[in-house]
């Protein structure tokens, strides 16, 4: 997957409401100073200011399923890349990390099902929970490796 080409890709579809702040504005605060993770986790914001974006504009140029999937899809190829890391240099924190991975992909679908089933009120508890979970998984268990990751 080009990851340049895919986060370009949606900041074109987001640029279509030009006078929108993003939902969730990527900064040097989330940066871990390591271009293949950083290039992962913005691609990661993106899609959820695009599926912010779509849901409050109540936008039809993609479908909210579909770019819900694409984000679902892109956080498994990145957990995945992370994991290998872990595997690789024996991380001591191996095992609770992923099941911070695991966690999200559950419980964003669990909130995702619910809302689309009709449960309108679900559409904010997802917001905070993508927003939080990311904010608090880049910047406490994703930096924790960091050092493992430089001395690789
Ligand atoms: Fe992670
Ligand atoms: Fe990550």
């Amino acid at each position: 997957m080009d990851i340049v080409a895919e986060t370009q890709r949606l900041q074109r579809l987001i640029d279509i409401y030009p006078e929108e702040k993003p939902f969730i504005e990527w900064g040097p605060k989330y940066s871990l100073e390591e271009e293949t993770i950083d290039s992962h986790h913005l691609l990661i914001v993106q899609y959820i200011n695009l599926l912010h974006l779509m849901i409050e504009k109540e936008s039809h140029e993609l479908s909210i399923g579909s770019v819900f999937n694409a984000l679902k899809e892109f956080a498994v190829i990145h957990f995945a890349y992370e994991e290998e890391f872990f595997d690789e240099v024996n991380y001591e924190h191996t095992a609770e990390h992923k099941i911070e991975h695991k966690l999200f992909t559950t419980q964003v679908d669990e909130l995702f099902k619910k809302y689309q089933a009709g449960d309108e009120k679900m559409i904010q508890k997802l917001y905070e929970y993508l927003q939080n979970w990311l904010l608090k998984h880049i910047l406490v268990h994703d930096k924790k490796y960091l050092g493992a990751l430089k001395n690789r």
